[in-house]
């Protein structure tokens, strides 16, 4: 069993933001849970670095353009070891494993004959680093980095996109290519309507980026090789032949993303692995975008949110689990702080922190032993069902949880995991254990020996989200030491 989870490659143009953090905290979360699952999985994240975009940038802060993308390239890497995301692999397109990997490529595109060379001109918008046709501008501007789009006249090659977009589409209505949510298919079947052309994969006026191998004058069209890192990080194409990483992981199994990358991902990328007579992605995951008051993430703006003031808020932990509960994962929403601080009071501090110190507390005032209990939810044992006693008006089967998991209903998870915490906090409030203690020893060691295995359980759940977090509740369970989970 292999799992096969991508994050978007980000452009080191500007530093991480929540924006990032989302996504990569997703597959993140998805890998652990894999992992847990007894899946072989491979996690891969990194950074999309060649392009005028990036170039540019480096200039305005006058510093060679291989300084700075090392720089930057650097911030995210920190980010996500700052934030326990455990990838496999933290790519960079400026690596030689990817352009040996890209001219692999290119060759197999070659001899598929459907690259032809045109004279072209439109209209290239720098920030999206795409071509723009006149019916997405507004007002003539790029909707999402309100820019006049610039003129370009090149002679560039071109995929013949139009020869696969039958296939591909008839992929996407039988889910071989499935991608969610439901409302994102459709918007991509929607594409299908519109005039879709062939585009161009090179660019000429372009100096950083990788050499098309056979016409120095031309450098890859940036997003087709950002494309290919999925595969180039596999190793594919060294040596000229498929690795042992690509034969055991391709194809992905999830492609993570944000909505305004879902073209380039869904038809072609899809055409470019079909015109090579490689396999194309089972799945593509369409999360929802973030705004801070209602307006777009953006340094003019000065709203942009770096995940370690999070982290200095609330610990790595916390964050993770706070960021990725917000809203369920299609759904778009406005980030706020405060909301957050709130769940972090309600949820964490109070209903967890308190659930496992009063419990560990009385248990040593009561002298109530440990249970021994290895409840792990995640086990493949399929009959480590999670159904709790009459007392508790919850049941939560363990399917529940895994069916959420496997169709990324991973904030189902949380409000599963919140609601066996609530409700094991009621049933201490009702069934009183200090009183028992006086009058009924022997309930209230049983009182208090429930509420000890659902907080093992509770900690085994939340490992995917809250790695140490898990790990200091299973330690203070074990050991019936207090500690505290969550500083208010
Ligand atoms: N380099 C390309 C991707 C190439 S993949 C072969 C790119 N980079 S990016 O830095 O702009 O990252 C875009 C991705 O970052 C989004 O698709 C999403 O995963 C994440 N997000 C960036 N801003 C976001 C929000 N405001 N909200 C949620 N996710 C966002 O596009």
């Amino acid at each position: 069993m292999k799992y096969y989870v991508t994050t978007p490659i980000y452009y080191v143009n500007a530093n991480p933001h929540i924006g990032h953090t989302y996504t990569t905290l997703i597959a993140d979360i998805m890998a652990r849970y894999k992992r847990l699952r007894g899946f072989e999985v491979f996690f891969l994240t990194g950074t999309d670095e060649h392009g005028d975009k990036v170039a540019q940038k480096a200039k305005e802060n006058g510093l060679k353009t291989r300084e700075f993308v090392d720089q930057i390239a650097g911030e995210f890497k920190t980010a996500w070891d700052n934030l326990n995301i455990q990838y496999d692999i933290f790519y960079r397109t400026t690596s030689s494993e990817h352009k040996k990997g890209v001219e692999h490529f290119f060759k197999l595109l070659k001899t598929s004959g459907d690259i032809y060379e045109k004279d072209y001109q439109g209209l290239y918008c720098t920030g999206c680093e795409s071509f723009k046709t006149d019916k997405e501008l507004v007002e003539g501007g790029c909707p999402d980095h309100k820019v006049k789009p610039k003129l370009v006249k090149e002679r560039n090659y071109f995929f013949n996109l139009t020869k696969y977009l039958p296939k591909i589409k008839e992929k996407i209505e039988k889910d071989e290519i499935s991608i969610k949510p439901k409302s994102k298919k459709n918007e991509v079947l929607g594409l299908f309507k519109q005039n879709l052309e062939d585009f161009s994969i090179t660019r000429e006026n372009v100096n950083w980026g990788i050499d098309l191998p056979f016409d120095k004058n031309q450098k890859i069209y940036v997003w087709v090789e950002a494309l290919m890192n999925y595969v180039t990080a596999l190793n594919f194409g060294r040596k000229g032949a498929e690795s042992e990483e690509f034969k055991k992981f391709w194809p992905a199994d999830l492609h993570l993303m944000a909505k305004e990358i879902i073209k380039f991902h869904a038809i072609y990328w899809p055409a470019i692995l079909m015109a090579c007579k490689l396999e194309t992605p089972k799945e593509i995951f369409v999360h929802g975008y973030f705004t801070i008051n209602g307006e777009k993430m953006s340094k003019s703006l000065g709203n942009v949110i770096a995940p370690e003031e999070l982290v200095k808020k609330w610990g790595v932990d916390a964050t993770r689990y706070l960021v990725i509960s917000q809203f369920p994962l299609g759904i778009d929403g406005d980030f706020s702080i405060d909301k957050m601080q709130a769940r972090y009071e309600s949820r964490l501090a109070n209903d967890l922190g308190n659930l496992l110190s009063r419990t560990v507390a009385m248990m040593n005032k009561y002298e109530v032993p440990a249970v021994q209990f290895s409840g792990n939810p995640y086990s493949q044992d399929a009959n480590n069902l999670l159904v709790f006693d009459s007392t508790d008006h919850f049941k939560a089967p363990q399917e529940t949880i895994i069916k959420h998991f496997d169709n990324l209903k991973i904030t189902k998870v949380t409000e599963i995991i919140e609601k066996i915490i609530i409700n094991s906090n009621k049933y201490l409030e009702e069934n009183k254990p200090w009183e028992l203690a006086k009058t009924d020893p022997a309930k209230c060691r049983a009182v208090l020996q429930n509420v000890y295995t659902r907080l093992v359980v509770i900690a085994h759940l939340l490992e995917p989200f809250m790695p140490d977090i898990s790990k200091k509740m299973i330690n203070s369970l074990e050991k019936l030491e207090k500690i505290i989970l969550f500083e208010k």
